[in-house]
């Protein structure tokens, strides 16, 4: 089943299209989002990265990913990772925006609507976010979002030669 439309005030989120690839290309081809991305995110963004992505994101069960588009451009992306097995009761939300539409509030509202959202299914109890101690707009972003700092990971992750903090923010239902 494809993921539900939501039109906000300041972007619309909705499944990805493979008309995408342009748009894509151009916002995440930037080395000061993946700076606080997960390596999973590729950099330099690639046309073959790009495809790849969008092959994945719009194929059979892709259910967890949503772009952020602003007057019909995909500008940014935001997804969950369901937890597995007994781990079915917790997602992790990742995301990020191209950098021209950064600090218009356009994450924030998106982090909210799309955690409300997942909050309302029966059995999701802990929507959770991991964040960079070298990020803190994300972690206000989180903040903002109704998120509190459960805990940091000391020395977790390494980004271009930087060891780093790994801030666990997390919103539990009620
Ligand atoms: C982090 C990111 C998603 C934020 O998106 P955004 O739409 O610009 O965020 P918002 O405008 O909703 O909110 C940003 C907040 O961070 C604040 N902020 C920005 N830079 C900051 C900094 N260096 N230190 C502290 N706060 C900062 C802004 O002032 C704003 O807070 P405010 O409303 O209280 O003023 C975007 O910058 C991004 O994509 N960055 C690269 C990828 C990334 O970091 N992804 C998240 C990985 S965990």
């Amino acid at each position: 089943m494809p993921v539900p439309t939501f039109a906000l005030a300041r972007s619309t989120l909705r499944p990805w299209r493979l008309s995408d690839l342009a748009s894509l290309l151009r916002h995440a081809d930037d080395p000061e989002v993946s700076r606080a991305t997960s390596d999973r995110f590729p950099s330099p963004y690639t046309r073959a990265a790009g495809e790849a992505w969008l092959a994945h994101a719009t194929g059979a069960g892709a259910e967890t990913d949503w772009a952020v588009t602003i007057d019909g451009a995909a500008v940014g992306g935001i997804g969950v990772v369901p937890g597995e097995r007994e781990r079915r009761v917790k997602v992790e939300i990742g995301y990020w925006l191209g950098r021209a539409f950064w600090g218009q509030g356009v994450i924030t509202e998106a982090v909210t609507h799309l955690t409300d959202h997942l909050l309302v299914r029966p059995g999701l109890l802990r929507v959770e976010a991991l964040v960079y101690s070298s990020n803190p707009a994300s972690a206000r972003v989180l903040e903002k979002a109704g998120y509190r700092l459960e805990s940091v990971q000391k020395q977790a992750a390494i980004k271009r030669g930087e060891v780093l903090d790994v801030l666990v923010y997390v919103r539990l239902a009620a």
